[in-house]
């Protein structure tokens, strides 16, 4: 049951990579009013800013002071890594291909998920959307949804994004790559992706975004009306 009344309204979107997150997050939150938080730009930020320093992303320790030290801004679309405008940068190849790796490391998910909080606090609520805002950043979201696509469509959806960005990448090679952040998602040890056992499950492969952004908008209204 939804405590709504005494605690801002939290919409947690998890999923793979190409499940249709961003899309379905942007539509809710203009639906209900609420700001929307991309948590995987702030993962890609930290990625974005050690690329930039030379360092490796496997190493822990460079990981975490550089999510100590970036300063990160997310807000509705926008992506800032110390006051530079890096929307673009963080979803180049070198980034998608590190990023896994970093945001595998403990210390960086400390730091961020402490962010990632204190924003919802700041924004008074919004729709998060990531891999584990509903089993670790906010287990008492109002409603939690995972959101699943299959593999061939995800692929699809990823080369179209690549297409919209000027880059031109085969679809096979899109799906190979889903498949090993998907990989690393899972297994790591801290925090993988996972449904939450209290979230709705979306298959979104076949449906309207439309559709599935009126089923989620319909969840929140009737919690909002029995609190
Ligand atoms: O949603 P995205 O593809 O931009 O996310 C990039 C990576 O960031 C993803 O491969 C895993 C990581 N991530 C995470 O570990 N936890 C989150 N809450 C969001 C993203």
């Amino acid at each position: 049951m939804s405590d709504a009344h005494s605690h801002p309204t939290v919409v947690a979107v998890d999923g793979p990579s190409g499940s249709g997150k961003s899309t379905v997050s942007r539509g809710v939150a203009d639906a209900l009013g609420l700001h929307v938080l991309d948590t995987g730009a702030m993962y890609r930020a930290v990625t974005l800013a050690m690329l930039e320093r030379g360092l490796d992303p496997s190493d822990e320790k460079a990981a975490a002071s550089t999510a100590r030290d970036a300063r990160i801004d997310v807000d509705d679309g926008r992506v800032q890594l110390d006051g530079r405008d890096v929307g673009t940068a963080i979803r180049g190849p070198d980034v998608t291909a590190a990023v896994s790796t970093v945001s595998a490391h403990p210390g960086v998910r400390k730091v961020l998920v402490d962010r990632q909080r204190d924003w919802v606090a700041r924004h008074g609520g919004g729709v998060v959307e990531g891999r584990d805002i509903g089993t670790v950043v906010f287990p008492d979201a109002a409603v939690k949804v995972f959101l699943t696509a299959s593999d061939d469509e995800r692929a699809r959806r990823r080369q179209r994004d690549e297409r919209a960005a000027h880059r031109e990448v085969d679809v096979g090679e899109v799906r190979d790559a889903l498949e090993r952040r998907d990989r690393l998602d899972t297994t790591r040890a801290m925090s993988p992706l996972r449904k939450a056992d209290d979230a709705l499950l979306v298959d979104t492969t076949d449906r309207d975004a439309s559709d599935v952004i009126a089923e989620i908008v319909d969840r929140v209204e009737a919690g909002r009306a029995r609190s």
